[in-house]
């Protein structure tokens, strides 16, 4: 098969997978409220009553000094005026957060035809609500995240046997044990988009912007 060929049949492939459903929600945009909190967990509710998977899922961006992006999924743990989630401080998205702790989180819940993009900065949460994160994983998750540093390549397998079998030991011994590079991440928002796909492509967008104490609320072009 030539280049050619095979750009036309993936192009094929790409042009018969399946969109949007047709029974989506209306986004009535007059009706939003002032902040963007409340939007979200409008949208958060119905996502999860909607029986969307993983509906808790979304994309950390992140950005080194240099302005090397990394994208990754993680889950959402929390929300009250920031999102939160949970990770290892010591880990690359760790230390990229700690140079620069601009990020951006992006969910989509594609049952719904819905996106929701946030920008902000991600700051360390106290110490208390990273311990609870950490002890309420399962035990095994907790082993790991002790016996080896996360995102490091896989060398002495012996040795990290080794180390989990004594993690696994540790977790058994102390429920109540965490890591101190566990940590629970909270993004204090600037600015959130609202997202909505409609039949008639049409897409409805509404973002908000953070102007000091306040929100400016803003259509856009889709
Ligand atoms: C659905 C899903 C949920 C995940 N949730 C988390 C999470 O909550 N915390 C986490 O550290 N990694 C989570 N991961 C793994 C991350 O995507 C990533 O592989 C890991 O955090 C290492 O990222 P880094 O090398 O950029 O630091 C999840 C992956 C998937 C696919």
């Amino acid at each position: 098969m030539s280049p050619s060929d095979s750009d036309r049949s993936v192009r094929h492939l790409l042009r018969q997978a399946k969109v949007f459903p047709v029974d989506m929600p209306l986004f009535d945009t007059d009706a939003a409220p002032d902040e963007p909190i409340a939007l979200f967990l409008e949208w958060l509710t119905a996502a999860v009553e909607g029986g969307v998977a993983q509906p808790h899922a979304m994309t950390l961006s992140t950005a080194d000094r240099a302005g090397e992006v990394t994208a990754r999924t993680l889950l959402l743990k929390d929300v009250d005026d920031a999102f939160w989630f949970a990770s290892s401080s010591a880990s690359p998205k760790g230390r990229q957060l700690r140079i620069n702790p601009r990020v951006a989180l992006t969910l989509f819940w594609r049952e719904q035809g819905r996106q929701v993009r946030i920008l902000g900065e991600a700051g360390h949460g106290p110490r208390d609500v990273s311990v609870r994160d950490f002890t309420a994983r399962h035990p095994d998750s907790r082993a790991v995240a002790i016996a080896v540093r996360q995102s490091d390549p896989v060398d002495d397998a012996q040795d990290a046997r080794a180390r989990l079998a004594a993690a696994k030991e540790l977790v058994e011994r102390d429920d109540s044990f965490a890591p101190d590079d566990w940590t629970a991440y909270r993004v204090a928002p600037t600015s959130v988009e609202f997202w909505q796909a409609t039949t008639g492509r049409d897409q409805v967008r509404l973002r908000y912007d953070r102007q000091g104490a306040a929100w400016a609320k803003n259509l856009l072009w889709p």
